[in-house]
Order: C-alpha cells, then sequence, then structure tokens
C-alpha cells in the first residue's frame, strides 16, 4: 500500500505544527498549503521540514503549496485556515471571518480531493465542522472535528502533575464542545485502572475541570500574541495516525449526532472509534443527571453559534 497523502490547510502555527507531528510519525506524505499572498511561506516551511528527515529518520515527503492542484487526491485533508483569537477581537469578528474562510477552503478540498476525510480545526470549532460538512456534502463520517483529543490532553497532563504519575497512566474522557462548555466525566476517568475519585478530592477535581476548561485562554494569556500550537498540533496528528493506520482509537472528537445523544444535527464532542472510514462508530453512554443538564448546556451553545454563524453569512 502506498502512503497516506495528507493535505493541511493553513500553514501557520497549528498547521506547520501538525505537519511535523505528522511527519515525525512517518504517517504520509504532506502538503501544507496557504493562501497566495503569503507568496512562499509554505514553500519554505515544507522544505526546512524535510531537511530535518535525515537527522530525525522520517520518510515522509512534505511540500508547501497556494495552489489545490497539488493538494489533489489526498486521503485525510487538516483544516486549520482561520484566525485565532487575538486581544482586542470579539468571538463575532472570528465567528464571521472564519466562517467564510472555511466555506472558501471547503469548497476547493470538496474538488480536489472528493474522498478526503475532513479534519477540522478552525475556530469556534463545533461551528466551522458544521459548515464543513454541509459545503463538502461529504458524509458525515468522513467530516470530524478536533478539540477532544486537545481537552483531554490538557486534563490529562493537570491530573499527572497533580498525582505525580505518568501521563500515560492517566485516561480520562470530557464531552460538550470546546472551551466554556466542555463536560467533565469523572467516572470515565482513572489512573491505572483506579477511578480518579479514589485518588483525588471532588474539589480539587473541579479545580483541574476549571482549568482545563480555561486551557486554551491559559496559553493565550501567556503567549499574547496568538493561540496554543504544539498539543493541537499533536492532538491533530493522533487523529490522523488513527485514520491512515486504522487503529479505531476511541477518541473524544466533534462528530455529527443526530439521534444520538437525542443532539438533532449538530456536531458535539463525543467518544467516537475513528478508523480508515473516519467516524466509524459513535459510542453512547448513559448520562447521571448533573451530566446530562451539562451536555444539554453544550449543545445548546453549539446550536446558538451555528444559527449566529449564518445570521452572519447571511448578511454578507
Ligand atoms: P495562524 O494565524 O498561525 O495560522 C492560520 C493560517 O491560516 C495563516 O497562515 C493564514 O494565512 C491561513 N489562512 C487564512 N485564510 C486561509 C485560506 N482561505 N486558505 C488557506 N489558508 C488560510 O493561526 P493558528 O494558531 O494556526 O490557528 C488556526 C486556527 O485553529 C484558528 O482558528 C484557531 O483558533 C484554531 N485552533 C483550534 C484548536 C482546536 O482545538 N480546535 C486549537 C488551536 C487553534
Ligand atoms: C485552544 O484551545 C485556541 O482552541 C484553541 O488552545
Amino acid at each position: 500500500m502506498g502512503r497516506a497523502k495528507i493535505t493541511i490547510v493553513g500553514a501557520g502555527n497549528v498547521g506547520a505544527t501538525a505537519a511535523h507531528w505528522c511527519a515525525a510519525g512517518e504517517l504520509g506524505d504532506i502538503v501544507l498549503l496557504d493562501i497566495p499572498q503569503t507568496e512562499d511561506m509554505p514553500k519554505g516551511k515544507a522544505l526546512d521540514l524535510m531537511e530535518a528527515s535525515p537527522v530525525m529518520g522520517f520518510d515522509s515527503n512534505v511540500m508547501g503549496t497556494t495552489s489545490y492542484d497539488d493538494t489533489a487526491g489526498s486521503d485525510i485533508v487538516v483544516i486549520t485556515a482561520g484566525l485565532p483569537r487575538k486581544p482586542g477581537m470579539s468571538r463575532d469578528d472570528l465567528l464571521a471571518t472564519n466562517a467564510k474562510i472555511m466555506t472558501s477552503v471547503t469548497a476547493e478540498v470538496k474538488d480536489s480531493s472528493p474522498d478526503a476525510i475532513l479534519i477540522v480545526v478552525s475556530n469556534p470549532l463545533d461551528a466551522m465542522v458544521q459548515q464543513a460538512l454541509r459545503v463538502s456534502g461529504f458524509p458525515s463520517q468522513r467530516v470530524v472535528g478536533q478539540a477532544g483529543v486537545l481537552d483531554t490532553a490538557r486534563y490529562r497532563t493537570f491530573l499527572a502533575i497533580e498525582l505525580g504519575v505518568s501521563v500515560e497512566d492517566v485516561s480520562a474522557l470530557l464531552m460538550g464542545g470546546h472551551g466554556d462548555t466542555m463536560v467533565p466525566m469523572p467516572s470515565c476517568t482513572s489512573v491505572g485502572g483506579i477511578p480518579v475519585r479514589r485518588l483525588i478530592s471532588d474539589e480539587r477535581l473541579g479545580e483541574i475541570v476549571q482549568r482545563t476548561r480555561d486551557g486554551g485562554a491559559e496559553i493565550v494569556g501567556l503567549l499574547k500574541t496568538g493561540s496554543a500550537y504544539y498539543a493541537p498540533g499533536a492532538a491533530v496528528a493522533q487523529m490522523v495516525e488513527a485514520i491512515v493506520r486504522d487503529k479505531k482509537r476511541v477518541l473524544p472528537c466533534a462528530a455529527y449526532c443526530e439521534q444520538e445523544y437525542g443532539v438533532g444535527g449538530y456536531y458535539v464532542g463525543v467518544p467516537i472509534v475513528l478508523g480508515a472510514s473516519g467516524v466509524e462508530r459513535i459510542i453512547e453512554l448513559d448520562l447521571d443527571d448533573q451530566e446530562q443538564r451539562d451536555f444539554q448546556a453544550s449543545v445548546d451553545h453549539v446550536k446558538s453559534l451555528v444559527s449566529k454563524m449564518d445570521e452572519l453569512l447571511q448578511g454578507g
């Protein structure tokens, strides 16, 4: 079998870092695409990364481009194109601008790589992935959003630091939307198989969940000029790996839920089985009352975000 062709749209911080992790993991050949105004920037980043391959020992071709012709027939297209949040920028500014970018990028991807699996990263994630689904017309199995892998990675990192244990032994699940409305699932969080509540008080766990909810803002506050990219790039690479190696990983991702969890046709973070066909299964859990309330609040937030996006798109 040949190597997978992985296109990453947006050669900025998240796109270039995702390319780095994907190349280092030898997940396939990579095409890094940005807008023509960036001129040779994607070519420069791609060549630089390619020149790391003899040192790090990976066989991945990495090319940079501003033409969708070079992306033709991709197996996976990761969309990171768009603005990150900066000081002074309202959420609506980001929503309006990125929705237009998502619309034009997805239309190009649909024509150049009609059989691809799309992994959407641009924010606000839960609305952007919905727009990618609509514009592509792809089956929802082939359009998935990255948020939960990153949020869970932050949560696992904070728990491992708190408990003084290896991050590898912390297994956790967060559901719902990306950010303020994420839904912690302590009953699905364990450390070396030990339920987390046997190791930590509810109060301290609550503080760690809150830090996780604020995880994106914490990094923005430190960086000041943009948002996180190492962990987001790594999260993308884990999803790409699950698909190209057909690993059937159980990961929290933004998936299109119709009857599932009674969502009614929106993207929301849920545990899925991710493999060669994309979203192969959505795992439905029985939620307790608190989880159900939190999850519903998350879904309501996603619905209002999508309707705001539609108003902005209609307004031109
Ligand atoms: P960045 O500004 O470093 O890079 C964005 C790139 O997109 C730029 O190079 C820009 O030229 C390019 N771009 C803009 N319009 C384009 C178009 N029409 N076609 C192709 N490329 C285009 O931003 P960064 O930090 O890489 O973030 C990218 C997006 O990802 C932001 O919306 C950010 O909020 C989001 N994000 C989402 C995360 C998640 O967990 N879902 C995590 C981190 C960031
Ligand atoms: C993050 O969570 C900004 O969504 C991005 O870091």
